[in-house]
């Protein structure tokens, strides 16, 4: 029976809640065969390759105080730096020549970073390397900020709804976040043209199996570009840090019901669950994972961008993580490939 909804899934690209939720609540016996279907269906649509994008993590400082995070506002212990337009240019510049094409800005909600400062670091990366695209994932923002921001040049934009049921996103946030603000902020990007991406915390607090069911459903509404996952860390100055952390084994089953869902999606294997796993990166691209996203930031920040406890790779230089990358990845039958790695749209 379980098989048979997973073929109903690669047949169909869809399944009802219900279904959704017998198969997370007895993925115990079908987890390779998920596996199996959604390598396959990422090899279809994407080949072997996996491609990479470069994360450069701008600023530890945040006005939000999402109860899970580790660089929110009121965490007293979190150090906090922001980079400078050339430094960002820097770490472009480093990660061109270690082969990237995308490359990331990522950062806390920090009001430093001005439409007229991002714009013109957008508009001189794609100015110094048209070949690349330029990723953005600085939170929420007015409709008139992303617009601009698309018109300077950038191509995607990543923002979690981190959960699609209101009353438990309620419970993850502080009351001045609001889970409709999210949304439009979602609608609008996808609206304004950029590659959007979505994505949640796999085991966050609160999160039911039934919840999980719901983000199929959601996510293949909103027909996002990119889908990021990975499983909640706790951090240890954080007011969630008693709650149990998510698991890989989970996180891997959800990433094979996504790409069994959005079979064109671009799907992370990411750092969490790679900090979460010694092999959560290559399990996650066995699981039909077809992206990483190494960190180009300057060594010296790198430990200061921490979301969770035990956060991988915050030591190394971006060219060690990629050598280490690769052989990662080779030991999973795929290749690292320097390309821009946009969104396919053919069926
Ligand atoms: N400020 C931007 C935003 O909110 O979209 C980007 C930075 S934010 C730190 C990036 C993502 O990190 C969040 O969307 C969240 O899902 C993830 N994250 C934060 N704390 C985490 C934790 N304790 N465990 C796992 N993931 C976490
Ligand atoms: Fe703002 Fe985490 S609370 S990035």
């Amino acid at each position: 029976m379980y098989k048979e909804l997973i073929d109903k899934l690669e047949r169909e690209q869809r399944l009802s809640f219900n279904e959704y939720l017998i198969l997370i609540k007895n993925r115990d016996k079908i987890r390779e065969y998920a596996v199996q279907r959604a390598a396959a269906v990422r090899d279809k649509h994407y080949g072997k390759k996996v491609y990479i994008r470069g994360l450069i993590e701008l600023s530890s400082y945040c006005k939000n105080d999402c109860y899970y995070c580790g660089i929110r506002h009121s965490n007293k212990n979190c150090q906090r730096y922001r980079l400078s337009a050339d430094d960002i240019l820097i770490c472009a510049d480093n990660g061109y020549k270690l082969g990237f094409r995308t490359f990331v800005l990522q950062g806390g909600e920090d009001a430093y970073y001005t439409d007229e400062l991002l714009c013109g670091v957008i508009r001189s990366i794609k100015e110094k390397y048209p070949d690349c695209a330029v990723t953005l994932s600085l939170g929420e923002r007015s409709y008139e900020s992303y617009k601009a921001l698309k018109e300077a040049g950038a191509d995607r934009y990543l923002l979690r709804h981190e959960t699609c049921n209101k009353e438990h996103y309620e419970k993850l946030h502080p009351k001045e976040m609001s889970f409709e603000r999210r949304m439009k902020c979602l609608r609008e990007l996808k609206e304004l043209g950029y590659q959007t991406g979505a994505g949640f915390m796999v085991g966050s607090p609160y999160q039911s199996e039934a919840d999980l069911a719901s983000e199929l459903i959601f996510l293949k509404e909103l027909q996002p570009h990119m889908v990021g996952i990975g499983p909640f860390i706790a951090h240890s100055d954080t007011p969630f840090k008693d709650f149990e952390c998510g698991t890989a084994e989970l996180t891997l089953f959800m990433l094979s019901l996504i790409r069994l869902t959005l079979p064109n999606v671009l799907l992370p294997a990411t750092t969490a669950l790679g900090t979460i796993h010694p092999l959560g990166r290559e399990m996650g691209i066995e699981a039909g994972a077809n992206v990483l996203m190494p960190n180009l930031s300057p060594s010296e920040v790198r430990k200061k961008y921490m979301l969770y406890d035990n956060k991988i790779c915050t030591g190394d230089e971006a060219a060690q993580c990629i050598s280490c990358l690769s052989k990662r990845v080779e030991t999973t039958g795929c290749e690292i490939v320097n390309d821009r790695g946009d969104y396919k749209n053919e069926v």
